[in-house]
C-alpha cells in the first residue's frame, strides 16, 4: 500500500550520490587491504549491492544475520547470531555495512564479536543514522545521512517485511503503524 508513504526523504538520485561518496572514501581508505564488507541482513542488502559496485579496489563480501529480542520495534540488546560468518576474520579488515543504526546495540555487539576473533580493524558504514535513538555510544565511521526519529522504509528498510523493494527512502505515515 504505497499510500502509506507520507514523504520521500531521499530519492534515487540522492541515494546514488551518497553511495558514490561513501564508496570513494572506502576505496581510498582500504586500497590494497582486501577488506571484507559484512552486510547485516536483511536491511543492508540493497545498500550493500550498490556500495560494493562502486568500490574500486579488491574486496570480499560476507553476510551475517542476527535477531534481537525485545518488544516491537525496540531492540532489547539481547542479540543472537542466526547466520554467522563463514570465514576466519583474524588479521582481516572488517567493514560492517548497515542500512540504519538506531539504538546501536546490534553493531556494538557485532563489533565486539569480530574484535574478539582478532580482526585487524573493525569499522562501520551505515547508510542512515538516527543518533537521537542511541542507547550506547556508537558513531559510524562512514555515514550516509543522519535522519530524525521518523519511521523510514524503502531501500532495504521494512515495515512488517514490506517496502524493502522501494528504490527510495520514504517516511511511513504514523496512521500506518499506530493503533494496529
Ligand atoms: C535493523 C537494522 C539494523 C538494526 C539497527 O534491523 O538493519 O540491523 O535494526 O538497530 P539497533 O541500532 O537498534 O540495533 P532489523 O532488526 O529491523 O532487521 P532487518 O534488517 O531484517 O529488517
Amino acid at each position: 500500500m504505497l499510500n502509506e508513504i507520507g514523504e520521500i526523504l531521499f530519492n534515487e538520485r540522492e541515494i546514488d550520490m551518497k553511495v558514490r561518496e561513501l564508496a570513494a572514501a572506502l576505496t581510498e581508505d582500504y586500497r590494497d587491504k582486501n577488506p571484507v564488507f559484512v552486510g547485516i541482513l536483511k536491511g543492508s542488502f540493497v545498500f550493500m549491492a550498490d556500495l560494493v559496485r562502486r568500490i574500486e579496489t579488491d574486496c570480499e563480501v560476507a553476510f551475517m544475520s542476527v535477531s534481537s529480542y525485545g518488544s516491537g520495534v525496540e531492540s532489547s540488546g539481547r542479540i543472537t547470531i542466526r547466520k554467522d560468518l563463514e570465514m576466519d576474520v583474524e588479521g582481516r579488515h572488517i567493514v560492517f555495512v548497515e542500512d540504519i543504526i538506531d539504538s546501536g546495540m546490534t553493531l556494538a555487539y557485532l563489533m565486539r564479536y569480530v574484535a574478539n576473533r582478532n580482526a585487524a580493524t573493525v569499522k562501520v558504514c551505515s547508510f542512515l543514522d538516527k543518533p537521537s535513538r542511541r542507547k550506547i555510544k556508537l558513531v559510524p565511521d562512514y555515514r550516509g545521512y543522519e535522519i530524525p526519529d521518523a519511521f523510514v522504509v524503502g531501500y532495504g528498510l521494512d515495515y512488517n517485511e514490506k517496502y524493502r523493494n522501494l528504490p527510495y527512502v520514504g517516511i511511513l505515515k504514523p496512521e500506518a503503524y499506530l493503533n494496529r
